[in-house]
């Protein structure tokens, strides 16, 4: 078996190991995907500086974020259909954050329920919460995250409607989904993921199927959730939703200084500069060149987390450097998930944690709360609107 160095091993094995219409749900942005590309090519941009003879024995990651201890500051993001990138993968993600010291983030849109990670999992985690025009749906959602003790509520607003990501168009991958004879001749050659899926009886969307009135079929579903996102959602939402949910709130998909303002004014704990891994507004700006603008206007009145084009512990360190409390990873923990399920995510989350420990060794420094813009050569990195050069 090939030695696994790295997030881009993983991203290799999983795009052999899964279906390629799942695959390349995961491995896409929309429109022209550049918003996409630069998530991590501006990451790439930004530059260390090397120092050297300055004492890094006893070194340590670990941190307390939203009141939570964590072994690193790293949490899983929310990511619908895991489940369809392995069998249980919800709730394999899940327990290999706990196994880590992390908290893993369940999506609305999951394969298995907030009940089955409750019931499998043992450990706190969060839950991401998508605003549905069914506000009595919304509403029990809240209260069974609440009783699956889920110690943070993620608010996500960036998705009012769906970005269109061409791949999955030309895939056929929509519900019910209508793959194409290339996707299922595809399918037949991945006799590992074919076998594991009919292992399991947890194929349909958890949080949804059993818990709508009237909905007992796909073509029923379907019916719902497109007709469920609601484009009427606004700031004046969030109060009742602080009511009801009554814990730890973080808003995701902030991009813009001004929402980032608002987000502070309304009380949350936290807010995720995200533009949703470059999945919905195609043509928006990376995450991490407006970070230190939006830490800038708001990071002394609220936790401000950073997710979008994260591949490694590299790129954790210069989120946290420019002023991020704490970062998300999508992409990277479910490229280990298709590539080997439980392990594989331990694999990237270990890989992440070592990336760090070396890099911020390597800088001269022993722990998070030493570092600061301090870490970058100047001019490598964004300074409030400026472009990335
Ligand atoms: C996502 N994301 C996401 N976000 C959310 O709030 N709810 C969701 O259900 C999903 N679903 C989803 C599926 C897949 C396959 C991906 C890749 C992403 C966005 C996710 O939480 C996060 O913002 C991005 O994944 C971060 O970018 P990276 O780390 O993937 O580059």
């Amino acid at each position: 078996m090939a030695v696994v160095t790295c997030v881009e091993d993983l991203r290799q094995a999983a795009r052999r190991r899964v279906p390629k219409m799942f695959y390349e749900y995961v491995d896409a942005g929309s429109w022209t995907e550049s918003t996409y590309r630069e998530n991590q090519s501006d990451f790439e941009r930004i530059k260390f500086r090397q120092r050297v003879a300055r004492n890094i024995e006893n070194r340590s990651l670990k941190t307390k974020r939203l009141g939570i201890d964590m072994s690193m500051p790293v949490a899983i993001a929310p990511t619908g259909l895991a489940g369809m990138i392995h069998p249980d993968g919800e709730i394999l993600a899940a327990r290999a954050a706990a196994s880590v010291g992390i908290r893993y983030t369940l999506s609305t849109v999951s394969i298995c329920s907030l009940e089955d990670i409750a019931e499998h999992v043992g450990s706190p985690f969060w839950f991401q919460l998508y605003m549905m025009r069914d506000r009595d749906f919304v509403g029990r959602l809240i209260d069974r995250a609440k009783a699956a003790g889920c110690d943070a509520l993620v608010l996500t607003l960036d998705l009012q409607l769906n970005g269109q990501r061409n791949k999955d168009l030309k895939n056929g991958l929509s519900i019910p989904p209508r793959p194409t004879p290339a996707n299922i001749l595809n399918l037949l050659g991945k006799p590992r993921w074919i076998t594991g899926m009919l292992g399991t009886h947890r194929h349909r969307f958890g949080n949804i199927m059993g818990h709508v009135k009237g909905i007992d079929d796909l073509t029923q579903l379907a019916q719902w959730t497109n007709d469920q996102f609601d484009p009427r959602l606004s700031w004046n939402d969030i109060e009742w939703i602080k009511q009801r949910w009554g814990g730890k709130l973080v808003l995701k998909g902030i991009l813009d200084v001004e929402d980032a303002r608002i987000a502070a004014q309304v009380g949350a704990d936290a807010l995720i500069v995200s533009n949703h891994g470059g999945r919905q507004l195609d043509g928006a700006p990376s995450s991490i060149r407006m970070l230190p603008a939006i830490v800038d206007a708001v990071g002394d009145k609220i936790e401000v987390w950073l997710d979008s084009g994260i591949r490694s512990g590299q790129d954790v360190l210069k989120a946290l450097a420019l002023g991020a409390k704490g970062t998300l990873i999508g992409r990277a923990h479910l490229y280990g998930l298709g590539a080997h399920g439980e392990k594989g995510v331990v694999q990237t989350l270990e890989i992440i944690a070592k990336e760090m420990d070396r890099t911020m060794a390597l800088c001269g420094y022993t722990d998070l709360s030493q570092i600061t813009r301090d870490m970058l050569l100047p001019g490598s990195y964004p300074t409030a609107h400026e472009r990335l050069r």
